[in-house]
C-alpha cells in the first residue's frame, strides 16, 4: 500500500519531467530499494541479473531521479528521507510510518536557554534548503545520542554555514544544550590542541581566569568531566585545517595528532555531550569509531537542491533562466562555485548566461580555483587513482584499478579508502569520481601529460595517454 504510493508518485513524477514511463527494471530497483531491500535481494525476487541492477539500472536510475527529476542527489540510501520530503513539499503523504524523525526531533520544553559562545563563526546570511541534513544532524543529536559527528563535503558545499544553521535551529526549536560553542580551526597554524581546550575549559566554566591542568592530558580528562556533568555542544569547523597534506586522508600534521586522542575520547567515552566537527577529509579516529558502532557518525553533503541553488543565482541577478539547470549541474550545486562563477557571469556577460555557457576556458578555471587546493595535497597514488577514474568511461572496481596501477593491494586499497575519506570519489563496488573533481582533474590530466610531474605515476600516465589518443581517435 505504502508501497504503490511511492511507486505511483515517482512514475508519476519520471512521466512528468523525462517524458518517458518507468521501465520494469526501475520499477524493481525502485521497490526494492523503498523497501531497503540490497541488490541481491532484488535480483531474487526479480529474475533480473544481480549486476544489471547493481551496475548498469541502479546508477542510471538514481542519476536519473537526481538530475533529472528531483533536482537533488537521490541514492538508494537516501531514497526514502528524498520521497518523504518531495511528497511533503507536494502536500502528498506516502510514508506516514517510517519517518522517525519528526516526533524524534520534535522541540522539548524549555527548560534554559542555552549559553552560545560563537567564537569566530561568520554570520549566517541567507540560506537556503538543507532541510533534510538538518533533520538528519538533529535525529543524531538528539535522538540517537550520537556523542561525535562529522560533518563531511567538497570546499564550499555548505559545511560552515550548516554548521552555523545548525546551532540556530537547535536554539530555536529546543533548550537542551546547557552551552554551545563553536569555534574555528581555520588558522595559520591553527591551535594546537592544548590551547584549544583552555578556551573550551574558560568557555565552560564561564570565567576568563581559571586554573587549568598543566598537561594536554589532563585537560583533556577535565573537558570530559564536564561534558558528562553538562549537556554541551561543541563545534569545530575546518578540522580538515589539521591534516597533513600529501599523506593519506585523515592523518594530522606534526603537532597536531593529539586532535586523535581528543575524538577518540569524545566518542568513546560515556557523556551527554556532542562534538560535531566539519572538514573536507574525514579524521581516521571517526571511520574507525564509527566501524566500530560507537555513537558516532558521518554526515556527507552534498550539493544544494535545484530549487535552492537556483535562488542563490536569483540573488545574484543573472538572467536566461532556461540556462541555470545546465550552469547548476557544472557546478554540482555547488553554493561557493555558483556564487564565484555568478559574480563572474555578472561582471563580464551582464548576467547572461547563454554566453558565459559558451566560454568552455571560463569554466574549468572557476573549477579549478575550487578543487585545485585538495587536489594537490593528494599523495601521488591518490592522484594517479582519480586519472584513472576520470578518463574511464564507466565506474572501475578495486580489481580495474589493480589492473591499472601495478602496486600492493593493500596499498591501493588505503588509497582508494582515503580518496572515500575525502568525498572525492564516489560508490561501494565500483567508484567514480565526483563530477566536479572530474572536469577537474581532466583538466589537470591535459597540463600533467605535457609536463608530466607525477614521476611514480609516469608509466600508467604514458598508458593513460595511449588510451586516450586511442578514444580520440575513434
Ligand atoms: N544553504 C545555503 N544557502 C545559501 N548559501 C549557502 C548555503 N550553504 C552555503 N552557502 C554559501 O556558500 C559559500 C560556501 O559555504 P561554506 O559553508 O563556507 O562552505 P564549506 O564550509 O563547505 O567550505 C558561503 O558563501 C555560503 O554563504
Ligand atoms: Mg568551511
Amino acid at each position: 500500500m505504502e508501497t504503490e504510493a511511492a511507486l505511483e508518485f515517482v512514475r508519476a513524477e519520471v512521466l512528468a519531467k523525462t517524458g518517458k514511463p518507468l521501465s520494469d527494471i526501475e520499477a524493481v530497483v525502485l521497490e526494492g530499494a523503498w523497501n531497503g531491500k540490497t541488490y541481491e535481494e532484488m535480483a531474487v525476487s526479480s529474475g533480473y541479473a544481480v549486476n544489471s541492477l547493481k551496475n548498469d539500472a541502479g546508477p542510471r536510475f538514481w542519476k536519473t531521479l537526481s538530475l533529472h527529476v528531483f533536482g537533488e542527489k537521490v541514492s538508494k540510501a537516501n531514497l526514502r528521507a528524498v520521497l518523504d520530503r518531495q511528497t511533503a513539499q507536494r502536500g502528498v503523504a506516502i510514508s506516514p510510518n517510517v519517518s522517525q524523525h519528526p516526533s524524534a526531533i520534535a522541540p522539548m520544553r524549555s527548560r534554559t536557554t542555552s549559553r552560545i559562545d560563537w567564537g569566530e563563526a561568520p554570520n549566517l546570511g541567507v540560506f537556503y534548503g538543507r532541510i533534510a541534513e538538518l533533520e538528519a544532524l538533529q535525529f543524531q543529536i538528539m535522538a540517537q545520542k550520537s556523542q561525535l559527528i562529522a560533518v563531511l563535503g567538497l570546499r564550499g558545499i555548505g559545511k560552515t554555514t550548516l554548521s552555523v544553521k545548525l546551532v540556530e535551529t537547535l536554539q530555536t526549536q529546543s533548550d537542551q544544550f546547557e552551552q554551545v560553542i563553536w569555534r574555528s580551526l581555520f588558522h595559520d597554524p591553527p591551535p594546537a590542541l592544548h590551547d584549544l581546550l583552555a578556551d573550551l575549559l574558560k568557555s565552560l566554566s564561564g570565567q576568563v581566569k581559571l586554573n587549568l591542568p598543566a598537561t594536554t592530558d589532563e585537560r583533556l580528562s577535565l573537558l570530559v568531566e564536564q561534558l558528562q556533568k553538562h549537556r554541551c555542544l561543541v563545534i569545530l569547523d575546518s578540522f580538515k585545517s589539521l591534516m597533513q597534506a600529501h599523506l593519506l586522508a585523515g592523518q594530522y600534521k606534526r603537532g597536531y595528532e593529539e586532535y586523535g586522542e581528543l575524538l577518540k575520547r569524545i566518542g568513546m567515552e560515556h557523556h551527554q555531550s556532542c562534538l560535531v566537527l566539519t572538514s573536507q577529509d574525514c579524521p581516521q579516529e571517526v571511520v574507525e569509531l564509527e566501524a566500530q558502532q560507537f555513537p558516532v557518525k558521518t554526515l556527507a553533503i552534498n550539493g544544494l537542491a535545484l530549487q535552492d541553488a537556483k535562488q542563490i543565482l536569483l540573488a545574484k541577478g543573472l538572467s536566461d533562466e532556461t540556462y541555470w539547470e545546465t550552469l547548476i549541474d557544472i557546478f554540482q550545486s555547488n553554493p561557493l562555485a555558483l556564487q564565484l562563477v555568478s559574480a563572474k557571469i555578472q561582471r563580464s556577460f551582464g548576467g547572461q548566461v547563454s554566453s558565459f555557457l559558451k566560454q568552455k576556458t571560463i569554466t574549468t578555471r572557476h573549477i579549478v580555483d575550487l578543487i585545485d587546493q585538495q587536489f594537490q595535497s593528494l599523495s601521488t597514488l591518490e592522484k594517479e587513482i582519480t586519472y584513472w577514474l576520470a578518463v574511464s568511461p564507466f565506474p572501475l572496481s578495486f580489481a580495474d584499478l589493480r589492473n591499472h596501477i601495478p602496486i600492493s593491494g593493500a596499498v591501493l586499497l588505503d588509497a582508494l579508502e582515503s580518496l572515500l575519506q575525502r568525498s572525492l570519489i564516489q560508490g561501494e563496488a565500483e567508484f567514480t569520481l565526483e563530477p566536479i573533481v572530474r572536469q577537474y582533474v581532466l583538466n589537470e590530466f591535459n597540463k600533467e601529460a605535457l609536463d608530466s610531474d607525477l614521476p611514480n605515476a609516469g608509466v600508467s600516465i604514458q598508458k593513460l595517454l595511449e588510451r586516450c589518443y586511442e578514444s580520440n581517435e575513434r
